[in-house]
């Protein structure tokens, strides 16, 4: 098969997941949802440090969440169309799949906060490679808790090529001077 047909199957797989993990960031802007952004772990340490910390918010898994089965949602509409539209077919979206990609790729990003905290990383702080893949080790370890299975190749084809979506993203996003650091 060909490598765009396996980037387009990856991607139509792990949408609802990239869609929660990046919500969470843009909703955290929104001025009057402040009140809403308590942390999870209720400001509460464990052995000296933050549990979490406050970028793991309840507005935040909420929103996220929500966002990555909406999407979901509509893959589900769109699929026939879309795969009529490309002349390949897609891994089979369901909303039960959408909800534990984007439940998983939240659990995953607290996971790694949790870590991070545990290393006295504080939040911001960078853990290369774990930030940008915490939420795909999550998602794909929520969808096997469904499904039984998991795409080994297709499991490949999301960890080369999301720290790299990453980074083109970040350095857009430098270009239009919407960051102040190219990464
Ligand atoms: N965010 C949130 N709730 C979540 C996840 C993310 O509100 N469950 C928002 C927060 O505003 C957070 C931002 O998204 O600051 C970016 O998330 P991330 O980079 O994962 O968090 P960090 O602030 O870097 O903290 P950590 O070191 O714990 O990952
Ligand atoms: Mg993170």
């Amino acid at each position: 098969m060909s490598i765009e047909i396996r980037l387009l199957q990856a991607l139509w797989f792990i949408l609802p997941a990239y869609v929660a993990n990046s919500v969470p960031v843009q909703i955290s802007k929104v001025k009057v949802l402040e009140r809403y952004g308590r942390p999870i772990d209720g400001d509460r340490k464990w052995l000296g440090t933050r549990i979490l910390g406050n970028g793991k918010t309840w507005r935040g898994l909420f929103s996220g969440i929500f966002m990555g089965t909406f999407i979901g949602l509509i893959q589900v509409l769109i699929q026939q169309d879309v795969t009529g539209f490309f002349g390949v077919s897609l891994p089979q979206m369901s909303i039960e799949l959408a909800f534990m990609l984007s439940a998983g790729a939240l659990m995953g990003d607290m996971a790694a906060s949790f870590a991070k905290r545990r290393v006295r990383l504080r939040p911001g702080d960078p853990a290369p490679l774990l930030d940008q893949l915490d939420f795909v080790f999550g998602a794909f370890f929520f969808a096997w808790l469904l499904t039984g299975t998991i795409d080994y190749d297709r499991f490949f084809v999301i960890v080369v090529i999301t720290p790299v979506i990453h980074l083109f993203a970040n350095f857009i996003a430098w270009i239009w001077k919407l960051k102040r650091v190219p990464w």
